[in-house]
């Protein structure tokens, strides 16, 4: 379990200072200009705006979806500055520390419930994985390189006279390249069997019961998500976030695609999980939406424009000129 002792001396997380700028050909849109938020443990906090405002930006940088600007400022975790270049801590930020909830739930269609549920904890830890397949790709062009030279001089494929020349080395090459392919190809498909077998059984898979069925899900395990209504998707989409037990959740509109029964629903799960221990960031451009949360930050331009702690904003609306600014 994460530690979810309430600490109100350290942030759990922060952003300081955070500017972004898309870059679209030479079209740049400034979306970000130095906006700063503070999330103490056990806080459920609403980033507030109209569409436009850089609420999704905002909560990307958070995550370690996306890098801020190169003179922008800091996200820290814990105090500690998290480092984006590096892959494995970089991974491990993403996937066991942050749930992250997206604006259109993100569900993995070839996959059923039970297996999207689970995907969190079974996600390859970055650095091992990749250096797996690196000496799996080299051990394989070393094997290709051999047969090569082997099919070339003792197997006889090409005259004597070529076995030494430009030829051979070439053949010896191509069948390098081919061997490390097809060792790819082979690591790959042993991962996905090794994938499938702790899908199906072990401790992933109780944890995604359980959180599953804390959400209500436990009669769809086998079901795809486009057999599922929008709520019980995004029921499955909170759920895999929560799967890895992550420190806090953040959450992109967890409820702007829903009814305003379904998204009630939805609000009381996460209210359910709060009171449990969960500190939630949630981004929403809905004031009754916002209203669950303990602290509205109000987002205008990719500034945060307010910060407060609140019993109740319901009714206040922001104002439809709280979008981003383009500049050619
Ligand atoms: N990948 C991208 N490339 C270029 N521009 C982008 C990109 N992502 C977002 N933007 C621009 O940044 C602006 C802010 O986007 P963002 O998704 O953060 O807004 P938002 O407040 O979440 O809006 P909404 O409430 O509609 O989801 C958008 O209007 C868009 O023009
Ligand atoms: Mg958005």
């Amino acid at each position: 379990m994460n530690d979810r002792t309430p600490n109100t001396e350290t942030p759990i997380l922060e952003g300081e200072d955070l500017r972004k700028t898309y870059r679209l050909g030479r079209v740049k849109v400034p979306v970000l200009h130095g906006a700063s938020v503070s999330i103490k443990q056990g806080e459920w906090v609403a980033i507030l705006g109209a569409s436009g405002s850089g609420k999704s930006t905002l909560l990307h940088l958070l995550a370690g979806l996306d890098k801020p600007d190169i003179d922008s400022g800091d996200i820290r975790y814990r105090g500690s500055k998290v480092e984006l270049q590096n892959g494995g801590e970089t991974n491990h930020y993403r996937n066991r520390t942050i749930g992250f909830v997206f604006q259109f739930y993100h569900l993995l269609p070839e996959l059923d419930v039970l297996e999207n549920g689970m995907l969190a904890n079974l996600v390859p830890r970055g650095r091992k994985s990749g250096l797996l397949i690196l000496v799996m790709a080299l051990i394989g062009a070393v094997i290709g390189a051999w047969l090569g030279l082997l099919a070339a001089g003792d197997w006889g494929l090409l005259p004597l006279e070529e076995r030494t020349s430009v030829r051979s080395i070439v053949l010896s090459g191509a069948c390098a390249v081919i061997g490390s392919g097809t060792m790819i190809v082979l690591i790959q498909m042993v991962q996905a069997v090794i994938l499938r077998t702790r899908m199906r059984s072990g401790e992933a898979a109780d944890v995604a019961r359980s959180t599953l069925g804390d959400f209500g899900l436990d009669q769809r395990y086998r079901h795809r998500p486009r057999e599922l209504s929008g709520g019980e998707r995004q029921r499955v989409a909170i759920a895999r976030a929560l799967g890895s037990d992550p420190d806090l959740l953040l959450a992109d509109e967890p409820t702007g695609n829903l009814d305003e029964q379904t998204g009630t629903e939805i609000l009381e799960l996460l209210k359910k999980k709060h009171e449990q221990g969960l500190t939630i960031v949630m981004v929403t451009h809905d004031p009754k939406v916002a209203s669950y949360a303990n602290r509205v930050v109000r987002l205008k331009n990719g500034r945060v424009v307010a910060d407060s702690v609140q019993n109740s904003v319901v009714g206040e609306m922001p104002s439809p000129d709280e979008g981003h600014e383009t500049v050619g």
